[in-house]
């Protein structure tokens, strides 16, 4: 018989998280810090009002471009937050998570042979997704020292002929970097000199603890150029009910659209009704979760610098960044190790792409007295390397 897997399918790497939670499954009394979602529930009228739509009969497909009242809403709460305007008919989609979006964005805008610059360290699927539309990744290379930021210098240095977008996401997984305006600014002359296109997943923006996320689409020259990227998972933990976003100029959104139509026709109906929710009456939740979140990164950085891991401050998201460097370990046998000998599950940081390397991706939406178990065996792992 013949090999029948795609020669895309069968070159595309598998993703450097999931070895690792193989090997999890296997053991007792583990503290996860791998997984990046929520550890709340959802907020429980949000819960209700997508079973009572379910209820009530609303269980068929909604229009493509999903409900019309759920598009109002996002459009007047992402020109209240972040000062952006897209217009609920004709340049917004709602999307099965921002996954969906992020897959049909690419592919709505990339031809074989383009290059896509995305940031390294990044999400996992950034590069799949990059391949997948037949797309080249090329790496932006960021640091700590930079706040995991895009430089002006970086931009510059990685951009080729063959450049058309740009792929952005802040806050970021996994380092928890934020751009800020001036960060934005910086760099908005060289994409428009350049003729770039940005596609900004910005599925952290809430959870921007110091100051106002910035939205790529509200920096001057930016909007005609961005596809913006949005969803519920992460603020008002939602990561099962499958619902994001898509906004960007007309000819983009039709060009996304079509493609949302043939794969997907629309998002879940039950959980827009649940997204409907969230907007009108989940802020006081989300916000709580918010302010949880901003604890819990305040007492496990300052954890992980007290025993010898040092980190950052993490601006945004949930993930802390820290440097395995000093342990002598690479970041992969840190996690194995940290793994098998203290039952705690981090990411090594290569997953994420080469300038991962060194660091591990700890995820702190997990209770505060998980959190302090985590860095009282981290400590001792780490204690036992110099011994
Ligand atoms: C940067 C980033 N984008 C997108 C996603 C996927 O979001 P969704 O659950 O809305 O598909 C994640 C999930 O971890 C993420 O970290």
């Amino acid at each position: 018989m013949r090999n029948f897997v795609s020669r895309m399918a069968g070159e595309l790497p598998p993703s450097g998280i999931r070895k690792f939670f193989d090997l999890l499954l296997t053991m007792d009394n583990v503290i996860s810090l791998g997984v990046g979602e929520p550890d709340f529930d959802t907020p429980w009228n949000i819960s209700q009002v997508a079973i009572s739509s379910i209820e009530k009969g609303m269980t068929m497909y909604t229009s493509n471009r999903g409900l019309a009242e759920l598009r109002e809403l996002l459009s007047a709460d992402l020109d209240q937050r972040y000062h952006t305007k897209y217009c609920p008919e004709t340049e917004m989609i709602v999307t099965t998570g921002v996954s969906e979006g992020l897959d049909i964005a690419v592919r709505a805008v990339v031809d074989p042979g383009d290059e896509v610059l995305v940031v390294d360290p990044c999400f996992v699927s950034y590069q799949a997704e990059v391949l997948m539309a037949g797309g080249r990744p090329k790496t932006l290379p960021c640091s700590a020292q930079d706040g995991f930021k895009v430089t002006p210098d970086v931009l510059m240095e990685s951009i080729t002929p063959k450049s058309k977008v740009l792929l952005l996401n802040f806050p970021t997984n996994p380092t928890g970097g934020v751009m800020g305006k001036d960060d934005l600014q910086a760099i908005a002359d060289i994409i428009i000199d350049h003729d770039l296109l940005v596609i900004s997943d910005e599925v952290y923006a809430e959870l921007t603890y110091d100051g106002h996320h910035v939205s790529t689409a509200a920096i001057d020259g930016l909007w005609e150029r961005t596809i913006t990227l949005n969803g519920f998972s992460k603020a008002y933990a939602m990561t099962g009910w499958r619902l994001g976003y898509l906004c960007a100029p007309k000819e983009m959104t039709d060009a996304a659209l079509k493609i949302h139509q043939y794969v997907m026709m629309s998002a879940p109906t039950a959980s827009q009704f649940a997204g409907i929710e969230a907007l009108k009456n989940g802020e006081e939740a989300k916000n709580e979760m918010i302010a949880e979140y901003r604890i819990r990164r305040n007492l496990f950085v300052k954890g992980l610098n007290d025993v010898g891991l040092p980190c950052h401050l993490p601006k945004g998201a949930f993930y802390a960044f820290p440097s395995v460097e000093g342990t002598g370990l690479s970041d992969e046998e840190f996690a194995e190790r940290l793994l098998r000998e203290q039952h705690v599950a981090v990411v090594p940081g290569s997953a994420f792409g080469k300038n991962g390397r060194g660091h591990v991706r700890t995820c702190y939406a997990v209770d505060r007295a998980k959190l302090s178990e985590a860095v009282r065996r981290i400590g001792i792992f780490v204690e036992s390397l110099h011994s």
